[in-house]
């Protein structure tokens, strides 16, 4: 089976690079998702029966600051993807990877694969144009979910009352794996079995130092509170 991986270089990417061992995995400067001719000529002279398009602008505050570059990279060039996919006519298999953070996240917990997504935030809504966009091409299926490499905490706080069924992205990616052997299609949620705050999250990453922050301490684009999802479709995963 020939896996070709976007974004392999990215949190999630390293992940499903251990994964699925002999992908292809392009890096930005060989195929940049923006560039439709690199994408195209790429993808018609691998022939991928499976492709994981994990790769993305994912920054909220960045998205929100470049919006250019955000909607080029999220929204053309998973456009780029879809034409070269039908171009080459093999019926390869897609996994689109979108958010939790699709949802409003307020006066609601535990989104399942039927709610309704309402973005809060430039990132999120180019991330929900990218699952319309992938919704063209039948061969799919988009996954949502949420993750954190398991590694130092980032930043010197986390949020207290920020919160979702987080896992690490080893356990995203074996999800993705398994729903990828089934051929699964239609809207997947990958969700941790717990509903757990971020800083809870960076704890179990093993960031035994990091600082707690609330809301209020947050000034940036609107954020996604709850992003606790659950799944009407698949098992849950234990975050570990
Ligand atoms: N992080 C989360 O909590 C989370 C949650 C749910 C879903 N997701 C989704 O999961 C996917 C992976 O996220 P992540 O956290 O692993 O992101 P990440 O660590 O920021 O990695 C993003 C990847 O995309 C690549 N990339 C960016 N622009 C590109 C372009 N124009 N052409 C080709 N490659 C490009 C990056 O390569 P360079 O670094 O070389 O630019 C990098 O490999 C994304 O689709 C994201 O929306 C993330």
């Amino acid at each position: 089976m020939k896996v070709l991986i976007t974004g392999s270089s990215g949190a999630l990417g390293t992940s499903l690079k251990k994964s699925f061992k002999n992908a292809f995995c392009p890096r930005h400067g060989k195929m940049d998702i923006t560039d439709a001719d690199e994408v195209s000529k790429t993808i018609l002279s691998y022939e991928p029966d499976v492709l994981i398009h994990a790769a993305a602008l994912v920054g909220i505050r960045e998205c929100e600051e470049n919006k250019e570059e955000a909607w080029l990279t999220n929204v053309e060039g998973t456009q780029n993807i879809i034409n070269a996919l039908i171009k080459s006519g093999n019926n390869c298999y897609l996994i689109y990877t979108s958010t939790a953070c699709v949802f409003a996240g307020e006066h609601k917990k535990y989104y399942t694969e039927d709610d309704t997504p309402s973005p809060k935030n430039y990132y999120s809504f180019t991330k929900l144009c990218g699952e319309l966009i992938t919704r063209q091409y039948k061969n799919t299926c988009i996954i949502r979910t949420n993750f954190a490499p398991k590694e130092q905490w980032e930043y010197p706080k986390a949020f207290v009352d920020r919160f979702g069924t987080y896992l690490f992205a080893d356990n995203v990616a074996e999800g993705i794996y398994e729903i990828a052997e089934k051929k699964e299609k239609g809207v997947i949620h990958i969700a941790g079995d717990k509903r757990i705050s971020m800083h809870e999250l960076a704890l179990l990453a093993g960031s035994k130092n990091v600082g707690k922050m609330t809301m209020a301490d947050y000034e940036g684009p609107p954020l996604t509170i709850d992003m606790s999802i659950s799944t009407k479709r698949w098992k849950k995963y234990k975050i570990k």
